[in-house]
């Protein structure tokens, strides 16, 4: 086990969870799923999610159990919320401003436009990533992304 390496995540639906999974396995390391205190099921918690995101809303999370400034190198992902970052992560990240040493980061989403999600979320951490990385949501349901997480950690 890589002590020195954490992946942590947020995911309402699995697919960045199922990412996030895998991108630990390749690198061997521990993995950290940030948890809602209010669920986001439904059409109003998919509502809610998207509202937060545009505004920029920094909403309760459950407490995580590892600390990111006892690791090397931290692997942050999300999944595209209205063009952004999902808002739990953005919550996580400024809990944790200045914990990170150095970040890599990966974003699932539907369409094509992960590039300004996965470039917030370096600009919240005030750090250029080691590697970034766009999944879409089908090739992950697809179960055809395992290229993918290899060509990422191959560049972590
Ligand atoms: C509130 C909300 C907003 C979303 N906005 C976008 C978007 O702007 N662009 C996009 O490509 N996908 C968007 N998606 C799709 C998700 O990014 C995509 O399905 C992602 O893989 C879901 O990850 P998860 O299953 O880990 O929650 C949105 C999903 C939700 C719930």
């Amino acid at each position: 086990m890589d002590s020195n390496r954490l992946v942590v995540y947020y995911s309402r639906g699995g697919v960045t969870r199922q990412v996030a999974e895998m991108v630990a396995a390749r690198l061997k390391c521990e993995v950290e799923g940030i948890q809602d205190v209010r669920s986001r099921r439904g059409l109003f918690g998919w509502l809610r999610s998207g509202r937060e995101a545009v505004r920029r809303e920094l909403p309760a999370i459950r407490p995580t159990l590892k600390d990111p400034g006892e690791y090397e190198l931290v692997v942050l992902g999300s999944p595209v919320w209205a063009g952004t970052v999902a808002s739990p992560l953005r919550t996580y990240i400024a809990q944790n401003q200045g914990r990170f040493k150095r970040i890599a980061v990966f974003a699932t989403c539907g369409g094509v436009d992960a590039d300004r999600a996965l470039q917030e979320i370096a600009e919240l951490c005030g750090q250029r990533p080691l590697a970034t990385r766009a999944f879409r949501n089908r090739e992950v349901r697809a179960g055809t992304f395992a290229s993918t997480v290899e060509e990422f950690a191959a560049a972590i």
